[in-house]
């Protein structure tokens, strides 16, 4: 979604502005644009695209010392050079950059024409740029708390002055903002991966406050002007982690990580000695996990589908009622919040709107929320009750590969704390561990394969849709890797339980329509194998992910490409990243932009 990024300091802003919008890059935009303020006059560039041709649009020699920078990702008004952002009123004086959304905007737009404005784009956030002209009295910081108390809807701003050199005001309400405190500089940013380059002290600016900001000072004070003081915290994040290295792309780069951040993931969480786990994050007593009587997994996307595997995992192993739930659904739908049920949101970002707002309806009802997140710092783990961090490192491609693994490990951690107090002996939980200590050495293995994968995508990549079918706790692995073909290569790709498919989707099968069946050696093999026959019998192409001399699937595919064997439970691991590396795979060889794939956002911060 869209980027921000305000600097001012003692040197000239649009590089670092530009910079800034780079490291922004991966959350997806279509559009972008920089205002620099020197010797009381405001500068605008922006345009439509990418930031090469705004990078190439700004004149070598741009001076001032303060500006602000943004990213659009098109909400409303088409994707042109006038909708980018920054916005400045119609005297040019004040510029803004805005993410968000203003649900007000049409009646204050109206009201602001009928005052004589003439607007000049077709965006929400240009009324922000309007009310604040109309309301400013020589301080801005004023004007932008009286222009926050009319807007309604979410957003985080950035506003500057053409007569207050040197000052950036920032506002928030329900789109990040973090400040980055440099040395005699300050960078406002809408996440940390547009500061770290210039500082890792950073604070977190909170819904309803406002942040005024200079070289050397910062103050933040809520809508009421009461003084807020707020913690300074330091990002954990190296520069490296946000670069790609010898990596053509980062999700190549991500996916490849996976041994690593799995194992990470676990660090110091596995007790081998009691055959359980600890989290501490979360912030609940062994009494308190007992009473817990039913397990709910809120999310979106690809966080949702690790949701779906560990209801049922937690089902199986620790024997308590669990579900998945669509964060987007359950908000609207007035959900029962039973005593004793306990919630985890699930989100790699930890700002999308979907799941955050979710959470507060839960929490609002009494619920208690816990966080499963990668990003520190973020608004998800700042609100939720506890939880636990998965420690991926940062996660720049647009599709989500090694977050989800991570996420696994979390909640399966979770899943062996929670059987551990019930039914599973010690051991059974000295099983589940080693099958757990397997897995970083198992995803490597298959890893080292890529070629093969590599050689089936160029196989297949020409094919116009697809259906990924598996069953069990080896479903949602489907739905994944479905979602990871569509987004990145924009192949039509279905998933569904393999059971599934003759209640419909059978309709679709022909010789041009490929079938991935994900087949483990699990209690569903012989069942998934009738259905691969199903769709032989119809001259569908199947390709199968199997156990390692599994001689009757490879009797019946046309392509097998072998995991090696493994724990039942531990399977999703193993056949998620083949499916991670044939999306990729396909992507690449159809020449798509695989880390910022057309109209996706990393992180989703509107409804
Ligand atoms: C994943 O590849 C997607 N880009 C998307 O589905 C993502 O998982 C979803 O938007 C949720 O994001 P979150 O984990 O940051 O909340």
């Amino acid at each position: 979604m869209c980027g921000i990024i305000g600097y001012c300091g003692p040197k000239p802003a649009a590089p670092i502005l530009i910079e800034g919008l780079k490291r922004l890059e991966y959350r997806g935009y279509d559009s972008a644009g920089i205002c620099v303020g020197n010797n009381g006059e405001l500068n605008v560039v922006k345009r439509k695209g990418k930031l090469q041709v705004l990078d190439a649009a700004v004149p070598a020699d741009f001076p001032g010392w303060y500006g602000i920078g943004h990213t659009r990702w098109a909400t409303h008004g088409e994707v042109n050079d006038t909708n980018a952002h920054p916005h400045i009123d119609r005297s040019g004086r004040i510029a803004i950059v805005h993410n968000g959304i203003i649900e007000n905007y049409s009646a204050l737009r109206e009201k602001l024409e009928q005052d004589g404005h003439a607007f000049r784009t077709e965006t929400d956030s240009e009324v922000i740029a309007y009310l604040l002209s109309t309301l400013y009295e020589g301080d801005l910081e004023q004007a932008v708390k009286q222009t926050c108390r009319i807007l309604k809807g979410t957003y985080g701003i950035v506003a500057m002055h053409q007569e207050e050199p040197d000052l950036l005001i920032g506002a928030r309400n329900g789109s990040p903002l973090v400040l980055g405190i440099g040395d005699k500089e300050m960078l406002l940013g809408s996440d940390v991966t547009a500061l770290i380059a210039h500082t890792k002290q950073v604070v977190y600016i909170e819904d309803g406050e406002v942040v005024r900001v200079t070289p050397t000072s910062y103050r933040t004070t809520d809508l009421g002007d009461r003084q807020i003081d707020k913690r300074v915290d330091t990002i954990s994040w190296e520069l490296e982690e946000i670069e790609k290295d010898e990596f053509r792309h980062f999700m190549e780069k991500e996916i490849f990580e996976q041994p690593e951040s799995i194992k990470r993931a676990m660090q110091g969480r596995v007790d081998h000695e009691h055959a359980t786990a600890h989290l501490g994050g979360l912030n609940m007593s062994n009494r308190e996990l007992l009473e817990i009587e039913r397990v709910k997994l809120v999310a979106a996307g690809t966080s949702y589908h690790a949701g779906m595997v560990v209801s049922y995992l937690m089902e199986s192993l620790a024997r308590i009622p669990c579900n998945a739930e669509l964060a987007s659904e359950l908000r609207y739908r007035n959900p029962i919040v039973e005593r004793n049920t306990i919630y985890f949101v699930i989100s790699q970002s930890g700002e999308t709107a979907d799941t955050l707002y979710a959470m507060r309806e839960l929490q609002r009802k009494g619920a208690r929320v816990l966080g499963i997140c990668n990003v520190v710092g973020a608004t998800i783990p700042r609100e939720s009750d506890g939880g636990v961090y998965i420690h991926s490192g940062p996660e720049i491609a647009v599709a989500s590969t090694k977050a989800f693994t991570s996420q696994l490990t979390a909640l399966y951690l979770f899943t062996l704390l929670i059987a551990r107090m019930r039914d599973m002996s010690y051991e059974q939980g000295l099983n589940f561990i080693e099958a757990l200590d397997s897995i970083p050495a198992l995803t490597r293995s298959v890893l080292d394969r890529h070629a093969e994968v590599e050689a089936l995508a160029a196989k297949y990549c020409r094919a116009e849709d697809f259906l990924f079918l598996g069953r069990g706790i080896n479903y949602p692995v489907a739905l994944e890797g479905a979602l990871k073909l569509k987004e990145i290569s924009y192949i039509h790709a279905e998933g569904y339980s393999a059971a599934e498919i003759k209640h419909g989707p059978i309709a679709l099968i022909n010789e041009s329509t490929p079938s991935l069946f994900i087949v483990p050696d699990d209690g569903l093999r012989e069942k998934v194998i009738s259905n691969m026959k199903e769709v032989k019998a119809r001259k569908g192409p199947v390709i199968a992910l199997a156990v390692e001399g599994d001689r009757d699937v490879a009797a019946i595919a046309d392509d097998v490409f072998y995991v090696p064997k493994a724990g039942e439970l531990v399977y999703p691991f193993a056949m998620m990243i083949p499916l991670q590396l044939f999306a990729y795979y396909c992507a690449l060889q159809l020449g798509r932009d695989v880390d910022q794939p057309r109209n996706l956002a990393k992180s989703v911060t509107v409804e």
